[in-house]
């Protein structure tokens, strides 16, 4: 695709809006007056998917139980200094033991849907070079079954960061061709134990975040990166992270391939893939800038929706990039085109986006793998939104709109799920158990999102799931414990679960009984849930 013309009404409305407004402090409020609101499960259809989503790694602990092999993740936790407090996946939140509690709580959050992954070494200890363990498969036979059980739909993540260490070992997982097969060998597997029962399917989840972290900052395994990005022994940042998403990118095409051709008709499920994708808006009015934003999500949203729609890499990637960019047969894009029933995006956060390709720049924005823009949350010292517990994610609800409002016109007939959407309080904010379960702002910051999502589906977006990350405080990779996303809070040293106000928000939001779970509403203080309630 070039320029995409369909971009230019919201970009050239945006610069016009810029114009007429004063100064950023009053384009700010009037956003926000826009969409604070009154948010009400009526304003999504009765069929919507409202769950929340969890991957095998960050909340299953048990890492070496009944004939689990060890992943990447297992490995490179291990690791001394590479996690936050030494944190490791070891333990997590023993849902490998405790998942019957945690179904219960969501059931109880009036969810009717929940994302989880699937950990490839509990299926597959050594990949596609050794057996079958039967013991992961009737764990997540119990998981299926229970969710069923309770009338709730399960999303399936096939791959969600953790990988077979054997795989590492003997080729270098993604950074090889043979991976591809690895993959496919594994979601055959998913398809004829789970799919009897599985009928939304995503192969991959956010191939976009592997690249950026695993193999660009060298922050997540297999710690590869290269100056500015990161100091990493190993590694090559303008390079190896086009290669892995080329495999990462052929690998979920041929597993639809073959989920299409064997299972799909029987089965009667869906298939797709989940990339993550933040909101880019430009630093300045001026059109340098303007185009910085539209190549940002290119560079990193279509980036691997592109080929999975239409058959190829953007036009702006391969005019920057030149022979760098792994290229398609003609065979593999007859392969890759149209690889997806359905379109996920998992989305936090808003940044400014400022040109590097006419303007200098350090920090990576001068390398040709960033698209030669560079990101930022600070206009004039001022923040974008409100801090999170992410150094680089801030509350910006209007980001979430304009993000699904994007996909819609650029992917237009493909339903969208927002896979991915949540809170993590910053750090500062407070460390006790109070204050951590007193969330007002996670609620807060779900409110906003939801309007801000109803009111892209008023203006025609086929929206079908909005799941929140996450069900409960988790391993959060290389933040370990300390960044929490969850509804339910964990006690690191008991591992009981507590409801925090989000919690109740969305069983009151969603007609749930969690209030009548006794058990856990004396925990949250009743007053600050009422005023919570009143609107
Ligand atoms: C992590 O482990 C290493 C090696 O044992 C140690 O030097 C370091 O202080 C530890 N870090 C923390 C935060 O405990
Ligand atoms: C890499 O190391 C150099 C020299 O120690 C340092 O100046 C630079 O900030 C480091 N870069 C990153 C991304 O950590
Ligand atoms: C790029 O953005 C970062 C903040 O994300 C900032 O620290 C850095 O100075 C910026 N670089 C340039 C050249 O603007």
């Amino acid at each position: 695709m070039g320029t995409n013309p369909k971009m230019l009404p919201f970009f050239s409305s945006f610069f016009l809006f810029l114009l007429v407004s004063s100064s950023h402090h009053s384009f700010a409020l009037q956003n926000e007056e826009e969409e604070e609101g009154i948010i009400n499960r009526r304003d999504f259809p009765k069929d919507f998917f409202f769950g929340t989503a969890t991957s095998a790694y960050q909340i299953e602990g048990a890492y070496l139980e009944d004939g689990k092999g060890l992943s990447n993740w297992d490995v490179f936790s291990h690791l001394p200094g590479r996690i936050r407090n030494n944190d490791t996946g070891d333990v997590a939140d023993d849902h490998y033991h405790r998942f019957l509690e945690d179904i219960e709580l969501m059931h109880s959050m009036g969810m009717n849907s929940y994302r989880f992954s699937i950990s490839w070494t509990r299926i597959l200890p050594k990949g596609r070079f050794g057996k079958v363990n039967r013991r992961g498969i009737a764990f997540y036979n119990k998981i299926i079954d229970n969710l069923l059980l309770k009338g709730i739909e399960p999303f399936v993540t096939i791959h969600h960061h953790d990988l077979p260490a054997e795989l590492d070992k003997r080729y270098g997982s993604w950074m090889s061709a043979e991976m591809q097969e690895d993959f496919v060998y594994f979601a055959k597997i998913c398809f004829e134990e789970f799919g009897d029962r599985v009928k939304y399917w995503i192969t991959i989840n956010e191939p976009n975040v592997i690249t950026l972290m695993g193999y660009t900052k060298g922050v997540y395994p297999p710690g590869h990166c290269s100056p500015p990005f990161g100091n990493c022994s190993i590694g090559n940042a303008d390079i190896e992270p086009l290669i892995v998403m080329h495999n990462m990118l052929l690998a979920h095409a041929k597993a639809v391939r073959l989920y299409r051709t064997h299972f799909q008709k029987k089965q009667g499920g869906s298939i797709g893939i989940v990339a993550y994708g933040h909101m880019y808006e430009p630093l300045t009015d001026h059109e340098y800038d303007i185009k910085a934003a539209e190549r940002a999500f290119i560079f990193i949203f279509a980036w691997v929706y592109d080929p999975i729609v239409y058959g190829d890499y953007p036009k702006e990637m391969q005019e920057i990039l030149g022979s760098q960019l792994p290229s398609f047969s003609d065979i593999e894009k007859n392969i890759i085109r149209g690889s997806l029933d359905f379109v996920c995006v998992n989305h936090y956060t808003t940044f400014y986006t400022k040109d590097c390709l006419h303007s200098p720049c350090s920090d990576g924005g001068d390398h040709a793998i960033t698209g030669y823009l560079n990101t930022t949350a600070y206009r004039d010292g001022v923040s974008i939104g409100d801090p999170t517990g992410i150094d680089v994610f801030f509350v910006v609800p209007r980001g979430l709109g304009k993000v699904i409002n994007y996909i819609k016109e650029r992917y237009p007939n493909k339903p969208i799920f927002v896979t991915e959407n949540g809170y993590s309080m910053p750090q500062a904010e407070g460390n006790n158990v109070e204050d951590l379960i007193k969330d007002t702002k996670r609620v807060n910051y779900h409110k906003d999102y939801l309007a801000s999502l109803a009111k892209a589906m008023r203006d025609g977006a086929d929206v079908r799931g909005y799941f929140v990350w996450s069900l409960i405080d988790n391993f959060e990779w290389a933040d370990g414990y300390d960044t929490r996303f969850g509804l339910l809070y964990v006690d690191r040293k008991t591992l009981e679960r507590r409801p925090k106000l989000s919690a109740h928000w969305f069983s009151s939001f969603l007609g749930g009984n969690l209030h009548e779970l006794t058990k856990y509403s004396s925990i949250v203080d009743k007053n600050a849930f009422d005023s919570l309630m009143d609107d």
